[in-house]
């Protein structure tokens, strides 16, 4: 019978062997910091089971006229491109040049049939530039078209209070207003802007350090290590954990660089339906009973790869549900917070709070530092083992240069807000807290 636990690197090893005394520095049982108390906030978790998830359908009349929309439209767009064709039209799109035509087109007429007669319609819709930090309010850039939104140009006025439904920015940290960017500020003219080497070479900061014993204490774990980007925080540490002859199950909404990450790993992936606890036990118990195509042999780790809070569709990670899969079925679980953390919870701690589950009972918590906290980079937490493993064999670690110090300590000076040691009440404050 196949047994996750006939690890080969054993970076994850004895993983569900380990015995939770509750004695940790500054954890309670359950992994919710001191902090957590000392911040007055009740602790516990805000979940009443059972989770009852509802999205809201777009209704019938929407979709109705949604398609006699799109069906009008294509009709017009076919007759536009008939008269473009016969050059009774005038032609602004881009076409391939006649000396490129031997090369793999750019530019496929049909492909593009939506973007020409479509889109360009309401093309002023979108991508329209803002000037200002992404607030819960911003200012964009006016602009106009003299061609039909074929192009624009700017007229040099601005247009404020603009509401912003579109970027991350979600607790406001994103700012500029110089009390508040204070340590940054002073962060950026003490050790510059860029560390210009990556971490196993000349790029290892005390700020680095600092950050991460501050995100480790934040998640009530071990350890933790702190990237550059969030995207690469997944797509280059994945391959670190799993290789040839490890199974992935994947939520099949996964975030691109969870799926990136996997299918660079080489591991074998099965996709299970979204936040479908069912889905997911089939393809745990199949992968149990019958292991490795053709030889039988056990799978040396099953690795499951959810999200916190999946950004398109709102839905909660069923954690709990989840947790008690991977126990039953001695997998690893992979747990991408980046929009949960510091916005979800009682105090922030994302989506093990919310459940009010202990920070152990993930195998590898990541998130990310560009929603929540106004800032960029990605975080691997969990116990030390673990990443001890990931700083010497994650990609990341060896071949991408530092997170740069200003952006550290922006992501401290959020994190410390949120967690009531900057002696403000801002922290709790943006998270809708009085
Ligand atoms: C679930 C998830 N993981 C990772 C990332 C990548 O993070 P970043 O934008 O910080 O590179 C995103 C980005 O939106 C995301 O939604």
């Amino acid at each position: 019978m196949a047994h996750s636990n006939a690890l080969s690197n054993g970076h994850l090893g004895g993983r569900q062997k380990r015995h939770h005394s509750g004695k940790r520095d500054g954890h309670k049982k359950n992994g919710i910091c001191r902090e957590v108390k000392e911040n007055g906030v009740a602790n516990g978790s805000s979940y009443k089971r059972p989770l009852n998830e509802s999205f809201e359908q777009a209704p019938m009349y929407v979709n109705i006229l949604t398609f006699i929309g799109f069906t009008v439209g294509t009709f017009f767009g076919y007759l536009r491109d008939f008269l473009r064709g016969c050059g009774l039209q005038k032609c602004v799109y881009a076409t391939e040049r006649e000396e490129q035509k031997d090369f793999v087109p750019l530019y496929q007429d049909f492909e593009n049939f939506y973007k020409r007669n479509l889109y360009v319609r309401i093309r002023d819709n979108w991508d329209r530039p803002i000037c200002s930090v992404p607030g819960p309010q911003f200012e964009m850039m006016e602009r106009v078209s003299d061609d039909y939104n074929w192009s624009f140009r700017f007229t040099g006025r601005t247009i404020k209070n603009v509401i912003n439904m579109g970027s991350y920015n979600y607790l406001g940290f994103a700012e500029t207003d110089c009390n508040a960017i204070k340590t940054v500020c002073s962060v950026l003219s003490q050790y510059g802007a860029g560390v210009c080497s990556a971490r196993q070479e000349m790029g290892n900061l005390d700020k680095h350090v600092e950050l991460e014993n501050l995100v480790a204490r934040f998640l009530g774990v071990e350890a933790a290590m702190a990237f550059g980007m969030g995207f690469a925080t997944n797509s280059m540490n994945i391959p670190a954990l799993v290789g040839k002859g490890c199974l992935i199950l994947s939520d099949e909404l996964n975030h691109s660089s969870l799926v990136l990450g996997a299918r660079l790993s080489g591991a074998t992936i099965k996709i299970f339906k979204h936040n479908n606890v069912q889905s997911l036990e089939k393809l745990l118990r199949e992968a149990v009973i019958h292991g490795q195509p053709r030889t039988r042999r056990a799978w040396k780790k099953i690795l499951i790869l959810v999200e916190g809070i999946y950004s398109m569709e709102g839905s909660i990670v069923h954690l709990p549900e989840i947790v008690a899969l991977k126990r039953k079925y001695k997998a690893y679980l992979y747990l991408d917070e980046a929009h949960s953390i510091g916005a979800v919870g009682p105090t922030g701690r994302g989506v093990v709070e919310y459940f009010g589950m202990d920070p152990d009972d993930v195998d590898v918590l990541m998130g990310t530092f560009t929603k929540s906290f106004g800032a960029s980079g990605g975080y691997v937490a969990g116990r030390k083992e673990l990443v001890d493993y990931i700083r010497t064999h994650s990609h990341s670690a060896t071949y991408a240069t530092a997170i740069c110090p200003p952006v550290a300590e922006q992501i401290i000076r959020a994190m410390k807000s949120v967690m009531g040691l900057d002696g403000t009440t801002q922290g709790r404050t943006s998270r809708g807290l009085s």
